[in-house]
């Protein structure tokens, strides 16, 4: 990541001019677009936004930050790539990278050394992610008929889940250590790439207006029903499970190697680190629901409920 003294001159200028707060990944944050980030990331997000030409066949994964982006992106990967990767292989691509290495970030990776990506090792479809808000995503995302799968996560886990791992990486040093005050911020919306509410409901209301495009899963859901989630991924994907399929067990083993239990075990998720330096265990915590209710108190589930009902309410969206 570039630091903030070597942002380019535009940059450099643009960051004057936004609203700026204290950050708990990183010690300053500021408001871009309507969302937060980091000033190390504002020259990347504007590369890619500038820059990066969608095609048609590509498949864009989007989260909000802890949502169960490693997950999304390991199904994904052994769904559309089953054919090339027999899931049951030795040498499947997920037992020996990270996924995050396998599906990389436009702009937490792709863009963040400020020269054009070079894409051609790519085959079709390509499989990218993003943190991006819908608003802020390149035009030519928004224009073109690829596909944008967003998977999003109760609040509540997902905000436990913000606060472990930004324990963990701890970048620079936070002025905010406490959860009350990391929620105080979360609540007003003070988060990367929050607020979170705007970020949920953007990509909601436009899985709505834009079946084909844009896909909406909930962590909760892919947990609960697993088999009927990865087939509606497979489907929007347009690359449907067969019956032969469905008989082999094909279904069942993509989500065994998918699996936290699986995942998290491996050699590779357990000592090495990314190729973006962040250690690949720091994705791999619990992966469960609802271990929110082992650190909130009643005041703090109060505060975060009554921020959850006024901006989710009348949207379709229960949390
Ligand atoms: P917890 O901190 O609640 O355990 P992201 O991938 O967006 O960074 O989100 C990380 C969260 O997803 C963590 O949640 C992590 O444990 C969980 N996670 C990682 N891999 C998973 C998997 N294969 N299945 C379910 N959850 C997973």
């Amino acid at each position: 990541y570039l630091r903030e003294d070597e942002l380019n001159e535009e940059c450099k200028k643009l960051l004057l001019t936004l609203p700026k707060e204290r950050g708990w990944l990183f010690s300053h944050i500021y408001n871009y677009q309507g969302f937060w980030i980091a000033p190390r990331q504002l020259q990347a997000v504007r590369a890619c936004q500038q820059q990066f030409l969608a095609q048609d066949s590509d498949i864009i994964l989007v989260t909000f930050p802890k949502s169960g982006t490693t997950w999304l992106k390991a199904l994904v990967f052994a769904l559309v790539n089953r054919m090339n990767y027999p899931i049951s292989g030795k040498n499947h691509p997920l037992l020996f990278k990270n996924p995050h290495d396998l599906v990389p970030f436009l702009e937490l990776k792709l863009y963040v050394d400020g020269q054009l990506p070079d894409f051609s090792s790519y085959t079709s479809p390509r499989l990218l992610s993003t943190h991006l808000t819908y608003g802020s995503l390149p035009k030519s995302v928004q224009d073109s008929q690829n596909k944008l799968v967003y998977l999003c996560r109760n609040p509540r886990d997902t905000f436990i889940s913000l606060f472990h791992f930004a324990n963990i990486l701890k970048i620079e040093n936070m002025g905010i250590s406490s959860i009350e005050e990391m929620l105080d911020l979360f609540c007003k919306g003070v988060s990367f790439y929050g607020p979170f509410w705007n970020h949920v409901l953007d990509y909601w209301k436009e899985s709505m207006e834009k079946p084909k495009k844009v896909l909406f899963l909930m962590y909760e859901e892919m947990k609960e029903q697993p088999e009927i989630q990865l087939k509606r991924l497979a489907e929007f994907l347009e690359c449907p499970f067969s019956i032969e399929e469905e008989n082999c067990g094909v279904v069942d083993e993509i989500l065994r190697i998918c699996s936290f239990e699986n995942l998290s075990n491996l050699e590779v998720n357990k000592n090495e680190n990314l190729s973006t330096g962040e250690k690949n265990k720091a994705f791999f915590r619990r992966g469960e629901v609802g271990d929110w209710k082992n650190y909130f108190t009643t005041e703090m589930v109060e505060k975060l409920n009554h921020i959850i009902e006024q901006k989710f309410q009348g949207s379709g969206i229960r949390f």
